[in-house]
């Protein structure tokens, strides 16, 4: 089943429930659904539980620390976020490797720590434009392959996002031909990795995805779903991705 993924950032106040009503209302009587996950801010999950009950929609949270509690101020644990009510935890998204300076060893103490929580980590790898014009985007994915998760950590839900940086928040989107050439080269490298488990688990597009985008990427065979930020916030924009899932 295809995953669609909604990452709020850092957006959201209690105000904003009414789009995750909205997308419930949207969504009642249809059929072929993918998986639908929203990742809002942390502070949002416990108010959000009733919200999305009996609905189709999954909840995440949008980072952990590695430990499960402690003197870490500001930091947010993955048990706590099992607690307020996620099912998954996106971990080494770009904007935390660059704001936190987060390495993919931190990325991988993450992972694991989620899966010991009980949560399924979405791991987040991709090039910057830097890499990209230099010729070294492959490169740098089969670095963060190997060394952002290890295979202990992952679930029969974790999932992987190509999210190339230069395309995330910008409007540019990969084409269609690089998304999928580059899917086939992140599997190649997951089952390389990970064996079984690498064949299987799902890769996700991320980057500039949008209700005109959304169906021809998720019609891709390489693609198991998308993780979208921007156009997760409003629910008619959302719910038009999702309707571009082949389920
Ligand atoms: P965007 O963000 O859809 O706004 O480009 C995607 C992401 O960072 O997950």
């Amino acid at each position: 089943m295809q995953l669609v993924t909604g990452n709020w950032k850092m957006n959201g106040l209690k105000s904003s429930l009414k789009e995750i009503e909205s997308l419930v209302s949207g969504l009642r009587g249809r059929t072929r659904l993918p998986e639908i996950l929203v990742c809002p801010p942390a502070t949002l999950l416990q108010s959000l539980g009733p919200v999305i009950q009996g609905s189709p929609i999954k909840l995440g949270g949008q980072a952990c620390h590695a430990k499960e509690s402690g003197a870490h101020t500001g930091d947010i644990s993955a048990d706590m976020l099992k607690d307020a009510g996620a099912s998954y935890v996106i971990v080494g998204h770009s904007e935390r490797r660059t704001d936190h300076k987060e390495t993919s060893s931190d990325v991988a103490a993450q992972a694991a720590a989620a899966r010991r929580a009980g949560l399924s980590a979405i791991v987040c790898i991709g090039e910057s434009e830097a890499q990209k014009n230099e010729g070294g985007t492959e490169q740098i994915l089969a670095q963060q392959i190997q060394a952002s998760v290890t295979a202990d950590s992952l679930t029969p839900e974790t999932a992987f996002a190509y999210e190339p940086i230069w395309a995330i928040g910008t409007g540019k989107t990969a084409s269609l031909n690089d998304i999928d050439r580059t899917h086939s080269f992140i599997r190649a490298r997951l089952e390389e990795r990970f064996g079984l488990p690498g064949k299987t688990v799902r890769l996700l597009y991320g980057g500039s995805v949008k209700p005109s985008n959304a169906r021809e990427i998720l019609n891709l065979t390489s693609v198991d779903g998308v993780l979208v930020g921007g156009a997760s916030l409003k629910a008619d924009e959302f719910l038009a991705i999702i309707e571009g899932s082949r389920g």
